[in-house]
């Protein structure tokens, strides 16, 4: 997959594929991510590509133009999939999205500053995708946020593929919690079954606390799923469990 970035910064967006995961895909030849400075894209002598709201009101607006010829250039070297803008306002990033995104051939992402960008470009923008119901002061974060949640789906990065199903949210659940060594600590032992060796009743241990813990704390992520009779059971046991530890 090929993903080009515009930003103001490009040189943060280049961090993300420093480490890990990414620098990994990119390492692997998975991925190739190329940043674009916007202000090589300004139509005036001091570089600059942004200017005040008409209409009145404060901070600085980023003008359509120097973005629109950004644009141009990343699509002309790289022209497969959407082109994206991360703003607050856009809907909102997922791991269905992820998923999405990991299959395309390439991705173009604009990162907007200040108090956004002219509405005018957005016509060229074919997704606006916010990460979260706050405000960054930019779409930088957002970017490589979006690129390193992709860049791990991408076939061959994670050693292990069956880790990317189990993901937390790839079933729409919460993964389930993970025990490592040692056996016991500071008086805290590992669940005993899963020093049982019995794959079926880990199976469904695990699952029953995937279930659990989604619906301890984002109870409403369970609303669209339609659970079959096994997860009903684990998770009615679960709840009745966790009301008999209240009272
Ligand atoms: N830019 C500023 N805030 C953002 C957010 N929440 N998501 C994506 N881009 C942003």
């Amino acid at each position: 997959m090929r993903i080009e970035v515009i930003s103001l910064f490009p040189q943060l967006v280049d961090q993300v594929a420093r480490y890990g995961m990414v620098q990994r895909a990119c390492a692997a030849g998975a991925l190739q991510l190329r940043s674009w400075d916007l202000r090589d894209f300004a139509e005036r002598a001091d570089r600059r590509v942004d200017e005040r709201p008409f209409g009145g009101g404060p901070g600085m607006v980023l003008q359509a133009e120097p973005a629109w010829r950004a644009l141009r250039a990343a699509r002309e070297s790289n022209p497969d999939g959407p082109v994206m803008a991360l703003t607050p306002r856009g809907d909102v990033f997922t791991q269905a999205w992820a998923q999405r995104l990991a299959a395309e051939r390439g991705l173009t992402l604009l990162c907007g500053r200040y108090e956004g960008i002219d509405e005018r470009l957005m016509a060229h923008v074919d997704v606006q995708l916010s990460i979260g119901d706050f405000v960054l002061s930019g779409g930088e974060l957002a970017a490589m946020l979006l690129i390193d949640a992709v860049a791990r789906l991408l076939p061959g990065v994670l050693g292990n593929a069956r880790s990317a199903c189990e993901d937390s949210f790839s079933q729409g659940l919460f993964d389930h919690p993970q025990y490592t060594r040692p056996r016991e600590w500071r008086g805290e032992e590992v669940p005993a079954v899963l020093m049982s060796g019995d794959h079926a009743a880990i199976r469904r241990w695990r699952l029953q606390r995937a279930l659990g813990t989604t619906w301890l704390t984002r109870p409403k992520l369970l609303v669209g799923l339609e659970l079959n009779e096994e997860q009903q059971g684990l998770l009615r046991d679960f709840i009745a469990a966790d009301r008999r530890a209240v009272n």
